[in-house]
C-alpha cells in the first residue's frame, strides 16, 4: 500500500496491522500531502510487489489531489483508500473527504475539528458488503453475539462520545468555516509583515517564514494551521516564553521510526519529508481565535526573527 511519511503514526501503523507492506512515498512541498508525482513513479515500480492501495493523507486538514489519486487508482487498478483523520468537512472540488476512495477513516480524538470527549472514529464507505465488514471488526469479528467469524477488536464508539459528537455535527460547518477566515487573517498578517517571501517554499534568514500552498480545488478547512519556519525549534521555544502554544506535526517521518527499521529506509531517501519535519510548526488555530492574540501571535515571532 502506497502512504505518505509525513503523517500520524496511525497512518502506517495501519497498514502493517492489516498485514500488507507499507510503501513510503514522499511529498510534495507545497501542500506537505503525498505527491501525486512521485506516487505514479512508485506506481511504475510496482511491478515488482503486489500493489493494491494507495492511501493518501488530507494532512492538516487540505484534500490530497484527489483528481491524480483517482487517475492512478484506476489506471494501475489499486483501490483509494482516504486517511481523512484531519479532514471531516474538507472538500476537494465539490466532493468531501471520505467519499471519494473505497473507504476513509476519519478520528474524533479530542484535537481533532470534530471531537469527541474521549477516542472515537469512524469509516465510510459506499461498499455495502465493506460496510458490513467493518461493522463486525469493530465487535470482535462478530455479528451475532458470542459467535465470531474473524478476530476484530473491541473498537465501538461508545455512547457517550456519540451523543457529545451528534451535537458537536450541528456546529462542524460553521466551525470550519471560523478556521477558514482564521487562516486568511494569519495570511494577511504574515504577508504584511515581510516574514515571508512570497511563493518559495525555502526558509532563509531572510524570508524566515514561508506559508504552505492551498490548492484551488481545496475546500481547506485547516484542521492545523502550519508554517514552515526557519530555526524552528528556537522559534517554538521563544514562543512557549511568551506564553504561546505551538505543535510539531511531525517531529519525525515515519520512515526513520524505531519501529519500522525493519522497513529498510534511510535518512536521505525522502528528503521532503524530513525537511518539513524540521521546518513545520503549527500555530495556535481553533474557531475561537481572537484577532487580537492573531496579532500578538504574528508580532511574537517578527519579535523573534528581528532580535
Ligand atoms: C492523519 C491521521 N491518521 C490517523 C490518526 C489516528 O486517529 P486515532 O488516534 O483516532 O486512531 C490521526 C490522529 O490521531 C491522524 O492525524
Amino acid at each position: 500500500m502506497i502512504t505518505t511519511p509525513f503523517s500520524f503514526f496511525a497512518t502506517v501503523s495501519s497498514v502493517v496491522r492489516c498485514g500488507a507492506t507499507p510503501i513510503l512515498v514522499d511529498i510534495d512541498p507545497a501542500t506537505l500531502n503525498l505527491d501525486p508525482e512521485a506516487t505514479e513513479r512508485a506506481l511504475q515500480r510496482a511491478r515488482s510487489y503486489k500493489l493494491r492501495a494507495v492511501m493518501p493523507v488530507h494532512l492538516y486538514g487540505q484534500c490530497a489531489n484527489m483528481d491524480r489519486f483517482a487517475r492512478l487508482a484506476e489506471q494501475y487498478d489499486a483501490s483509494l483508500v482516504e486517511d481523512a483523520a484531519q479532514a471531516f468537512g474538507a472538500k476537494w472540488r465539490d466532493k468531501k473527504a471520505g467519499a471519494m476512495g473505497k473507504a476513509a477513516a476519519f478520528s474524533f480524538y479530542p484535537t481533532k475539528n470534530l471531537s469527541a470527549y474521549g477516542d472515537g472514529g469512524c469509516v465510510t464507505t459506499n461498499d455495502e458488503e465493506l460496510a458490513a465488514h467493518v461493522r463486525r471488526l469493530r465487535n470482535h469479528g462478530s455479528r451475532q453475539r458470542y459467535y465470531h467469524e474473524e478476530i476484530g477488536w473491541n473498537s465501538r464508539l461508545d455512547a457517550m462520545q456519540a451523543a457529545v459528537l451528534r451535537v458537536k455535527l450541528r456546529h462542524i460547518d460553521d466551525w470550519n468555516q471560523a478556521r477558514r477566515l482564521l487562516a486568511r487573517r494569519y495570511q494577511g498578517l504574515f504577508i504584511s509583515s515581510g516574514l515571508v517571501h512570497s511563493g518559495t517554499q525555502l526558509v532563509s534568514a531572510q524570508a524566515p517564514i514561508a506559508l504552505l500552498a492551498t490548492m484551488p480545488e481545496a475546500y481547506h478547512i485547516y484542521h492545523q494551521y502550519v508554517v514552515r519556519a526557519f530555526r524552528r525549534d528556537e522559534l517554538r521555544a521563544f514562543l512557549t516564553q511568551q506564553g504561546i502554544g505551538t505543535e510539531i506535526y511531525y517531529p519525525v517521518p515515519l520512515h526513520l521510526q524505531e519501529c519500522f527499521t525493519y522497513l529498510a529506509y534511510r535518512a536521505g531517501d525522502l528528503p521532503e519529508s524530513e525537511r518539513a519535519s524540521t521546518e513545520v510548526l503549527a500555530l495556535p488555530m481553533f474557531p475561537e481565535l481572537r484577532e487580537d492574540e492573531q496579532q500578538r501571535v504574528v508580532a511574537a515571532i517578527t519579535e523573534f526573527y528581528s532580535r
